[in-house]
C-alpha cells in the first residue's frame, strides 16, 4: 500500500464507551458514559492531541483506539478497515498496526527480560526475521532513540524515567505501525527531559509517517506537536481543529479557560483570566443540556436544556450553543 501523505490511517465515528458500576448490594448498577460520541479522521504523518481535564474519557478513548476495550457503540476504521466485525486474523493485524505508550514506560517493560529481547519479541511474534536480522534491526532502533548497544544486555530498572519511555518508544515503532497513541508519555518525566523526548517522538513521526493521538492535559506540551486539537469535557468533543486556529483563537468557552489557565501560553497580561469554578461534573450523574452550564460564565436556560450539537464555525468544529454570541 502506498503511504501518500494524506492517507487516512484512523477514522472515529460517534465512538462511546460506556461502563457498567455497581453501586453496593441490591442497587440496580449504574452506567458512567466515559466517551460519548466522539468522531475524527487522522492521516499518515499528522498528529492529533486530545486534551480535557482528569475523567473527562482520554484514557478511555486511548484503550478504544488501540482495540484494548472494545467502544459500546460507533466504528472505528484503522487504514480503512473497520473494525467490528473484523475476523481474529483481521484483528490481530490491525492490533500490531495500532501501538500504544503509556505514562509510565515502568509499568509496561517486563522488569525480568533483557531490553534487547524484549524490542526483539514484537519481531520474534509478528515476523519471519532471523535471530541475526531481529538483533540488527533492534539494534538500529535503539540507536535511532537514543540508546547505547551496550544497553541492549540491561534491565529496565537500571535506566531512568526518560531512557525507559525512549525504549518503550522504540518497542512501539519496531513494527512500523500506522498509528501510535500515547497517553500523556512525558507527564511523569522530568521537565527537561520532556522536550528531549518529544522532539524524538517528532523525529520517528517523520522517519516513518506514523499517525499520533497524543494525549495531555496540558496544552502547552501539545502545541508544538500538534496538528489538530480535540478538546474534550466529560466524554464529548467541545472543540476540534486546526491547532494553530484553536491556540491563536479558542471560541468554546471551556477551551478558552483551558488556554486561559496554562501560564505558558497565556502570555498577554492585558487579557483577563478566565477561571475555570468548580470541578467536571460526575460522570454517573451528568448535568441536562450542555455539560459545561454550570461552570460556564455564558450559561443561559438554553444551555440547561439542551445539547448542543457540534457545528462548523471559522473552520473548526465547536459544541456551544452561544459561540457566536460570545466570539462577536
Ligand atoms: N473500567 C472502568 N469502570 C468504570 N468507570 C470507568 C472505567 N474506566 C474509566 N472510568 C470512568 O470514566 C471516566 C473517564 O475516565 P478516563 O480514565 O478515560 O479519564 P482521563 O481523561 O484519562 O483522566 P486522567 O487525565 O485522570 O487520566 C472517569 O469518570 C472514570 O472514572
Ligand atoms: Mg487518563
Amino acid at each position: 500500500m502506498s503511504t501518500t501523505p494524506t492517507q487516512t490511517v484512523l477514522t472515529a465515528r460517534d465512538l462511546t464507551r460506556h461502563y457498567s458500576v455497581s453501586r453496593g448490594l441490591f442497587q440496580p448498577s449504574a452506567e458512567v458514559r466515559a466517551l460519548n460520541g466522539v468522531s475524527f479522521e487522522l492521516e499518515a504523518g499528522k498528529t492529533l492531541a486530545v486534551v480535557g481535564e482528569s475523567g473527562c474519557g482520554k484514557s478511555t478513548l486511548a484503550r478504544a483506539l488501540t482495540l484494548i476495550e472494545e467502544p459500546s457503540s460507533g466504528s472505528l476504521k484503522i487504514a480503512g478497515q473497520e473494525v467490528a466485525g473484523a475476523s481474529k486474523a483481521q484483528r490481530k493485524s490491525l492490533r500490531r498496526d495500532v501501538q500504544m505508550i503509556f505514562q509510565n514506560p515502568y509499568a509496561s517493560l517486563n522488569p525480568r527480560q533483557k531490553i534487547g529481547d524484549q524490542l526483539a519479541e514484537p519481531l520474534l511474534i509478528n515476523t519471519q526475521l532471523s535471530r541475526s536480522e531481529r538483533r540488527e534491526k533492534v539494534q538500529a532502533m535503539m540507536q535511532q532513540v537514543g540508546l547505547r548497544p551496550e544497553h541492549y544486555q540491561r534491565y529496565p530498572h537500571m535506566f531512568s524515567g526518560g531512557q525507559r519511555q525512549r525504549i518503550a518508544l522504540a518497542r512501539a515503532m519496531i513494527l512500523q505501525p500506522k498509528v501510535l497513541v500515547a497517553d500523556e508519555p512525558t507527564s511523569a518525566l522530568d521537565v527537561s527531559i520532556q522536550a528531549q523526548v518529544l522532539n524524538l517522538f517528532m523525529d520517528l513521526q517523520e522517519e516513518f509517517n506514523t499517525g499520533y493521538v497524543f494525549i495531555s492535559h496540558n496544552l502547552s506540551v501539545v502545541r508544538h506537536v500538534a496538528d489538530d486539537v480535540l478538546v474534550m469535557y466529560l466524554g464529548r468533543p467541545a472543540e476540534m481543529g486546526p491547532s494553530e486556529l484553536i491556540y491563536q483563537r479558542p471560541l468554546h468557552p471551556y477551551t478558552k479557560a483551558l488556554l486561559s489557565a496554562t501560564p505558558a501560553i497565556h502570555a498577554d497580561p492585558n487579557k483577563p483570566k478566565i477561571k475555570i469554578v468548580g470541578e467536571l461534573p460526575n460522570p454517573l450523574n451528568p448535568p441536562s443540556g450542555c455539560a459545561f452550564h454550570k461552570r460556564c460564565p455564558h450559561a443561559t436556560e438554553l444551555c440547561e436544556q439542551t445539547l448542543p450539537e457540534l457545528r462548523l464555525i471559522d473552520s473548526r468544529q465547536v459544541a456551544c450553543h452561544h459561540v457566536e454570541v460570545i466570539n462577536s
